[in-house]
């Protein structure tokens, strides 16, 4: 079954737990929370205390992605916070395999992040370790940009590789997913599908993921 993500970027940071159980309402199981560091990525957004207490408020499976120079040290708080996945940048880890054990090692879900411009070939000796992959298909730092085309082909290599290899990691994709390309997103072999101001820029967010959750399902059934 493929998953759609709502990213809490794109929603009212006032309120929270309110846009958490509208979506979940809707049908989504996991929320996407964009942690950035002014560094790593040119803006700034939330810390662990944020996680934590949208973790008292709900029981959706916390997809927390890494935006940051230094995710080795902040990890750990993050995870004991609640979150039940990590995602890291291949970009910024020198020694991936250690950073994606010591996640596991905690019992959460690890995850490594390429941006656009960033090879598959750079977590081939890591494909194994990884419950899931990102791939990027915008440049990191802000919703609401356009889907690179270019990145549904990285997709489409990454299912490929996957299936070669035996694995069965998980293919998530963040950036400029909208109920549009959604069909297209979804054939290029995505699992994990983010998507934040198509969902929260509208009245009704809720009816925006039941929606997609349903166009995915039909996406999936209509052979190619
Ligand atoms: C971008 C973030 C995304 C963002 C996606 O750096 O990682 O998760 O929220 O937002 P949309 O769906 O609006 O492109
Ligand atoms: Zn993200």
């Amino acid at each position: 079954m493929v998953e759609i993500i709502p990213s809490i970027l794109s929603a009212d940071f006032a309120r929270l737990a309110e846009e958490a159980a509208r979506v979940e309402a809707g049908g989504a199981r996991m929320l996407h929370i964009d942690v950035m560091d002014g560094h790593f990525v040119p803006n700034l957004t939330l810390g662990a205390p944020v996680v934590e207490s949208l973790r008292k408020a709900t029981r959706l499976t916390l997809d927390v992605h890494l935006m940051i120079t230094d995710p080795d040290r902040f990890a750990p708080a993050f995870i004991q916070a609640g979150a039940d996945q990590i995602s890291v940048h291949q970009e910024v880890c020198p020694h991936l395999h250690r950073t994606l054990e010591m996640i596991k090692g905690f019992g959460v879900k690890a995850g490594v992040v390429l941006n656009p411009a960033t090879p598959l070939s750079t977590l081939e000796e890591v494909l194994s370790l990884a419950d899931f992959v990102l791939i990027m298909s915008v440049n990191p730092g802000f919703g609401g940009q356009k889907l690179i085309p270019r990145s549904l082909e990285k997709v489409r290599r990454l299912a490929l590789r996957r299936q070669e290899l035996g694995l069965d990691f998980a293919i998530e994709i963040d950036g400029g997913v909208t109920p549009e390309n959604l069909p297209e997103v979804v054939r290029a072999g995505c699992d994990w599908i983010v998507t934040g101001s198509s969902v929260f820029h509208t009245p009704d967010p809720g009816a925006v993921v039941a929606a997609m959750r349903q166009a995915a399902l039909e996406a999936t059934s209509i052979p190619i």
